[in-house]
């Protein structure tokens, strides 16, 4: 390696620090929510105030970082070599101070001293001006007077050179200058053998609501360039996923899989999707905003991630638990140093990698059988009918029902299915899918809310161990049959506990059987259980279970059992697990359509 990435990052650092700017450092790779962006996309999104004329509280005007961002619309593209769905975006800042004369010399400089790219093939792009927005003349003069060449200066339109971010309003933007340079150095024509290293931002617009753009009385400059790009081509590589931030990742998917990553496209796809969404997995989980796989918002595309990563494991013919062996080589050798927290959530992180992956492993194999199941059905019918009618057009078509079943039932988030089904030449009824899923949403909702009561008659120290218990089992049914499984009913004696929840089937004598075995696990481990009380909001932002049928800012009480339980109840619960003894299923029946009950003893 030429360069590695800890030597880029600081470079990047102390170049801009040289220059007076203040290193602010990263923040939360979550949005906070004012721009209505899920992640931070760009390394400006988290200083979008200070771009509008708010002074920066370290009163500095000069700033400069590395922020890690997460874009997962280009998330069909990972598996090539180019794409990522998390990037570190190495930035530098002047909130209306330098501008356009310095920052093209900076840039410049870096390049070609820092760096030691040669002058002489570099390119550049401005932005050519339109109707609301003159010409960036002035960027393209100071690119002349460093001695970059006029044909070496490309005028582009908006598509290309202007940058704002998309989806918001009142927000800043403005023309950008973005910087070239041959493919592996060697010449050629531009665009085509050029690759874009990164790109220098004009901010002196203000975006209206009425999407017209207003000067802004502050001019700043927002400057990216992609850390893993950089670092790629530095070392005059072409593939990402040779650079130090994966290369130990990918040998050690080798080892595990026993294929070699040069062996063929199928497995190098695999290995770049496992080794991709596990790293954002470990980022987005060990965040100081950590979220946690669930299916809403930030935490369902966590879960997407996850699960397609399993899904890709399987193309391998490796285990999910693969995706702790590789987590832990992001959090112990490439990352730990630039990010300090993963080391200290290490643990955190990887239980609940693992868990995710327990939870859909458990569907998994059954939801491929569905979905090969719903193939066959088209299959026949195709037949049938071209028998009748050897004109008759093929369908091709999962339907919505099918596909909602697939993500209801077995986890498969749509875009899996979209997937598998594209393997194939078949397409899923996207509307039918989004139509079964509001039925459903309409459905639940209609559950009375008196259903959930604790249900406890007695407050014996035997119930009080069954109450325990039901939390228990609720978190292993969650685990083991589908985190969409909800209480729907309890009922405690000092001699057994009773409990109702939502699911389509009986159970398996296997599925019963991991249900004890776990919740047994989780009483020999002898976890405390902790007793919070916070407001309702709190309780539902770290994925409490239970009725959220309070209203703002009521204060709830919460019980935790270690990491394996989260409910909202009103207690009273054991000191810790390892004072329930050994649980046992006697039974496992229907209550109602769609509700199964479960009879279970402590002995
Ligand atoms: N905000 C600019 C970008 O993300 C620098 O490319």
């Amino acid at each position: 390696m030429k360069i590695t990435s800890k030597e880029l990052r600081t470079k990047w650092l102390s170049f801009y620090e040289s220059k007076g700017h203040l290193n602010i450092g990263a923040v939360s790779l979550i949005g906070d929510g004012s721009t209505g962006v899920m992640f931070n996309v760009a390394g400006m999104q988290p200083l979008m105030p200070y771009l509008l004329g708010k002074p920066h509280p370290s009163g500095k005007t000069r700033l400069c970082n590395v922020q890690g961002c997460v874009r997962t619309v280009d998330i069909d593209s990972v598996g090539d070599a180019s794409h990522f769905t998390f990037f570190e975006m190495m930035g530098n800042w002047s909130l209306g101070d330098y501008f356009k004369k310095e920052k093209t010399a900076w840039t410049y400089e870096l390049l070609t001293k820092e760096f030691g790219l040669d002058g002489e093939k570099i390119c550049a792009t401005v932005f050519e001006g339109n109707e609301s927005v003159p010409r960036d003349e002035e960027t393209a003069a100071y690119l002349r007077q460093l001695g970059i060449a006029p044909d070496r200066i490309f005028y582009l339109p908006k598509s290309d050179n202007w940058w704002e971010l998309e989806g918001t309003s009142d927000t800043p933007c403005g023309p950008d200058n973005e910087w070239f340079y041959p493919i592996c150095g060697t010449e050629g024509r531009f665009p085509e053998d050029y690759v874009e290293i990164g790109n220098d931002v004009y901010m002196q617009y203000r975006k209206t609501a009425e999407g017209g753009y207003v000067p802004l009385e502050h001019k700043n400059v927002d400057t990216g360039f992609g850390l893993d790009r950089l670092l790629l081509f530095l070392n005059g590589l072409k593939d990402g996923y040779r650079t130090d931030l994966f290369l130990p990742v990918i040998g050690k998917l080798e080892e595990i899989a026993g294929k070699s990553y040069d062996d063929d496209e199928t497995v190098r796809k695999a290995m770049r999707i496992v080794a991709d969404h596990t790293r954002t997995a470990v980022m987005l989980i060990g965040d100081v905003n950590g979220i946690l796989p669930s299916n809403t918002g930030a935490g369902y595309i966590l879960r997407r991630l996850v699960r397609r990563a399993i899904r890709y494991c399987r193309v391998l013919a490796i285990s999910s638990a693969s995706l702790c062996e590789i987590a832990k080589i992001f959090i112990e050798e490439i990352y730990g140093e630039a990010y300090p927290l993963l080391r200290e959530k290490e643990e955190y992180i990887l239980t609940e990698l693992s868990n995710e992956a327990v939870r859909f492993e458990a569907t998994l194999e059954k939801g491929m059988k569905e979905f090969e199941k719903c193939l066959a059905g088209i299959a026949r019918k195709n037949e049938f009918m071209k028998k009748n009618n050897p004109d008759y057009a093929e369908e091709t078509l999962i339907g919505g029902k099918q596909a909602f079943r697939l993500y209801d039932t077995y986890g498969f988030p749509l875009e899996l299915t979209k997937e598998l089904a594209a393997e194939q030449g078949y397409t899923v009824d996207e509307e039918g899918f989004e139509a079964a899923f509001r039925e459903h949403q309409e459905k639940s909702k209609a559950v009375p809310a008196g259903e959930f009561k604790g249900g406890l008659e007695s407050h014996s120290a035997a119930a009080v161990r069954y109450h325990t218990a039901t939390h228990l089992l609720n978190a292993a049914l969650k685990t083991v049959l589908s985190p969409d499984c909800n209480q729907k009913g309890s009922n405690i004696t000092d001699e057994r506990l009773r409990f109702d929840f939502n699911f389509e089937r009986p159970m398996t004598a296997e599925e019963i059987a991991a249900v004890e075995a776990l919740v047994n696990e989780k009483i020999a481990e002898d976890l405390p259980v902790v007793c919070r009380e916070m407001s309702l909001e709190e309780a539902r932002a770290q994925q409490f279970v239970g009725v959220f049928d309070g209203k703002y800012g009521d204060v709830v009480k919460t019980y935790s059992i270690g990491e394996f339980s989260k409910e909202m109840c009103g207690g009273p619960h054991v000191g810790s697990t390892g004072e329930l003894g050994k649980f046992r299923i006697v039974k496992e029946q229907s209550s109602s359509a769609g509700v199964r009950r479960i009879k279970a003893v402590l002995e």
